[in-house]
């Protein structure tokens, strides 16, 4: 049997095929529109797609059951109670379809709507009463309930279907047993619930003992519960709960239209005739020039939700894209059913460019000039369109906060005569309200660069998506508190940029810090060390044993975070549950120890021995489970020189955080190898099969989408080259002309850095920079250029080389992945140079 997910990030929506291979039969479960990659998968598998299942009618997207009829001669299957324009099959509770030994069973589960159901999935082989997937649509998602209130429009009241909610859940879902694998329809970000889990796939044991709504209430409680702190609803979801029961074209046949390329003079007729513009480029580009009047939803973020919040479906569209982009800002639009598209402006804004009497642009400010201008004379109105709840945690002192969606209908809150200044969370939202502001007549609008994130993270750590330290101060002593805390408890923290570039080795006190669990304490005394398994000679280790028995040795290394730099890689399609670390995730330290070849030797290594197994005594709570962490590295990489069990950090006691009283060093491998708090070492012959290596710290191709299959990922071990800019920060305005840049560079194995690079074209042409200080194998470079600047916008991006003439990738796109490891594409940063003299060209 194959059962296959995909996910769509951007509406958090997970879609099903379902196949018997033998059989050559396929049928889809609530698919999106765009169902291209459905019939390839099932050509591919030899299938035919026979079948689509709705679980419901949509309200956040429109599906493509139609789409699959048309082109597949799919037969549509809706709960029994549904009623639909089209021809369809009503199934009710208990009836089944075979797809040769697969057989999908229908359960009715109302509750979310009224004709919801949910599909059992029995493979053949397994006993009737235990299927083997539970397909719950909106029914029961990860960590959460369907949301009752959908259909509020619709004659039915929120506290009716939250009662038949309930009903559903315990007469029906929570009597399956516990191992049935929970399929839901979509995952967390969704607007179908209030606290979908980052999981897209769970079993019904654990949601029993984890989803707050199952756990032990009354009918009436539940209602109470599930009725409760409902967030916003865009105004196309009623629209699309419709439309779904509707016959209408095509996707494909709504393109025909929204993909024809409009000369200028055609566009301009169909603006002046009523269409409205929509920009879809980065909000930087369409500050600098757009044409005017123009909306700016951007493709790099949920770019179908808030064009479907704040176009009118009425009007027609006219797209503004990047090049090559135009068919995927349509494509996206139809998911949610937006077909009134009526083209795209031929060559996007080259097409416009001398055309100044057509063109606008929106002014950008930094954190720092917003700083200044609300300290000044006349300060500008700062107006966050965050929502509400975002608001109350955390906000800039004065700021009047009208959420994004209600943003048309509370115009008249604004001051003509004053400047507003817009923010949300990191510069996108707020560029989609600056730009209806200026549509709608205000003269005077500026947008906060990097939003409340800049405005919080003066250390200048990045211009990233959702990144907002938890708290400023470590709990731990010996932590400064500079440092950017992204959880306590765990503690994760990472350093301020312009600490690393500043010295050679990063203090241990910067030093960012990776845990998984909390801090063991352990007592020296009471200590040891135990190497065992494919030995000849086990053996048992105090602190005094390792330090008398071995030769000391001590090197600096590099010690870097797979997360390092995830940020940007959260930037291009949201990394839910993963902290979103900056550049500064890493570090160089000096570590002393010995070398863990000799306690190898010492051990004596037998035959079939091929990795080196390692497990911390700190205890981690994954999966609802405490377990150690731990992970291994291959032999001939235990048994190289490099590899250390340190005690010494900078020439001091580990301190606690960093592994006291002893750590094993890894130079070269992802940070994840080197255990800190070091039990057990272990000899075997395959790798270990710890949690964080085994299930996570893998690296998965850029498609997929849910961590459900982790040998699709691999194993993660040394790290790409990879560089960053420290100086100057990120939106920093710096005086010129002469501008000092600095960074660091690193590579992984044993291979060393030969060359660094920047380019403040966007790579048209580079400068080398300089490397400084004495470049140990291990260690990494820090490097510095000087650069001649006019006053103005700048971009700076950097990238290494190294000893196996390996460099880093141009773009971050291609290398994006699951959880977000290993970013080590071109650093960039922008910056303005405030006055001095112009370059001569
Ligand atoms: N070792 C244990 N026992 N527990 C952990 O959580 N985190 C790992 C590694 N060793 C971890 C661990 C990860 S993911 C990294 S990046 C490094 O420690 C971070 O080391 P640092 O906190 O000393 O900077």
């Amino acid at each position: 049997m194959i059962l296959k997910q995909y996910y769509l990030g951007c509406l958090a929506h997970a879609s099903y095929l379902i196949a018997d291979e033998a059989g050559g039969l396929a049928a889809v479960v609530d698919p999106q529109r765009d169902v291209d990659e459905y019939v390839q998968d099932a050509r591919r598998l030899g299938c035919r797609i026979g079948h689509v299942f709705l679980t419901h009618f949509h309200a956040d997207f429109i599906a493509g059951h139609l789409e699959l009829r048309d082109r597949e001669g799919a037969r549509i299957h809706l709960g029994a109670s549904a009623a639909a324009e089209y021809e369809f099959t009503p199934l009710a509770d208990g009836e089944s379809l075979a797809l040769g030994q697969v057989r999908l069973e229908v359960l009715e589960t109302p509750g979310h709507s009224p004709e919801s159901i949910s599909i059992l999935v029995h493979d053949g082989e397994s006993p009737v009463h235990r299927p083997h997937a539970v397909l719950t649509g909106d029914t029961l998602f990860i960590g959460d309930v369907g949301r009752p209130d959908l259909r509020a429009a619709m004659g039915w009241s929120a506290d009716q279907l939250a009662g038949m909610l309930y009903d559903s859940l315990h007469s029906k879902l929570m009597c399956l047993p516990d191992e049935t694998l929970v399929y839901p329809a979509h995952g967390a970000g969704s607007l179908c619930g209030k606290n979908l889990s980052t999981d897209t796939v769970s079993s019904i044991g654990v949601q029993r003992r984890y989803n707050y709504a199952l756990q032990p209430m009354s009918r009436d409680e539940f209602i109470r519960l599930v009725t409760a702190e409902l967030p916003e609803t865009p105004p196309y979801f009623s629209y699309d709960a419709v439309l779904n029961t509707k016959e209408r074209p095509t996707l494909d046949q709504a393109l025909e239209q929204g993909l024809r390329p409009l000369g200028l003079s055609e566009a301009l007729a169909l603006i002046e005739a009523g269409a409205q513009v929509l920009d879809c480029r980065d909000p930087a580009d369409f500050a600098g020039a757009h044409i005017s009047g123009s909306v700016n939803v951007g493709l790099g973020g949920s770019y179908a939700t808030w064009a479907g919040t704040v176009l009118d479906r009425e009007r027609p569209v006219v797209i503004v894209a990047d090049p090559g982009r135009e068919g995927e800002a349509a494509i996206r639009l139809g998911r949610i059913g937006f077909d009134n598209v009526a083209g795209f402006v031929a060559g996007g804004m080259q097409a416009i460019e001398d055309r100044l009497d057509l063109l606008a642009r929106i002014e950008r400010i930094t954190a720092v000039t917003l700083a200044e201008q609300l300290a000044g004379a006349t300060p500008p109105l700062l107006l966050d369109v965050r929502a509400e709840s975002e608001w109350h945690e955390a906000r800039i002192e004065g700021s009047l906060n009208i959420p994004l969606g209600q943003l048309l209908g509370r115009l008249d809150e604004l001051p003509r005569e004053q400047t507003v200044v817009v923010h949300c969370a990191t510069g996108y939202r707020s560029s989609i309200a600056a730009s209806l502001l200026r549509r709608e007549g205000l003269a005077g609008v500026a947008d906060l660069v990097g939003g409340i994130n800049a405005w919080q993270a003066s250390t200048g750590n990045g211009d990233v998506a959702s990144r907002r330290p938890v708290r400023e101060r470590p709990p731990e002593a010996d932590k400064d508190p500079a440092l950017v805390v992204w959880g306590e408890e765990p503690l994760n923290a990472e350093t301020p940029l312009d600490v690393l570039c500043a010295s050679e080795i990063t203090p241990n006190t910067l030093f960012f810090v990776r845990n998984h669990g909390p801090i063991p304490e352990i007592d020296p005394a009471e200590y040891r060390l135990s190497v065992h398994g494919l030995v000849a000679e086990p053996l048992t280790l105090t602190l005094d044993d390792l330090s008398r028995q071995f030769e000391r040795v001590s090197l600096d290394a590099v010690l870097s975070c797979a997360g390092n730099r995830r940020s940007e890689l959260a930037a291009i399609s949201p990394i839910p549950g993963q902290a979103p670390w900056g550049p500064g995730a890493t570090g160089n330290a000096s570590w002393g120890g010995v070398r863990l070849r000799d306690v190898l030797q010492a051990a004596g290594i037998e035959t079939g021995a091929a990795h080196v197994a390692f497990t911390g005594l700190d205890r981690c709570t994954e999966e609802g489970e405490e377990i150690p962490f731990g992970g291994s590295i291959p032999l001939a990489k235990a048994l190289a020189p490099e590899v250390l069990l340190a005690d010494l950090m900078n020439g001091r006691p580990l301190p606690p955080a960093h592994g006291f009283p002893l750590r094993v060093v890894a130079p070269g491998y992802i940070g994840a190898r080197s255990v800190k708090w070091l039990a057990t070492i272990t000899v075997q012959s395959q790798p270990s099969t710890n949690y964080f290596q085994a299930r996570t710290y893998r690296l998965y191709p850029s498609d997929v989408r849910s961590e459900t299959t982790p040998e699709h990922g691999f194993s993660l071990g040394e790290t790409p080259v990879n560089s960053a800019i420290c100086r100057p920060a990120e939106g920093a305005a710096v005086a010129g002309p002469r501008v000092l840049a600095r960074g660091y560079a690193f590579t992984g194995g044993t291979r060393e850095i030969e060359r660094v690079e920047v380019s403040l074209d966007r790579g048209a042409s580079f400068r080398t920079a300089k490397l400084l200080g004495g470049g140990q194998a291990g260690a990494w470079r820090l490097w510095e250029v000087e650069l001649d600047l006019g006053p103005g916008a700048h971009e700076l991006a950097v990238r290494a080389w190294d000893s196996a003439a390996s460099t880093q990738p141009e773009n971050a796109e291609g290398i994006w992945n699951l959880k977000g490891y290993l970013n080590n594409s071109w650093h960039r940063v922008r910056f303005t140079v405030a006055g001095g003299r112009p370059v001569p060209s």
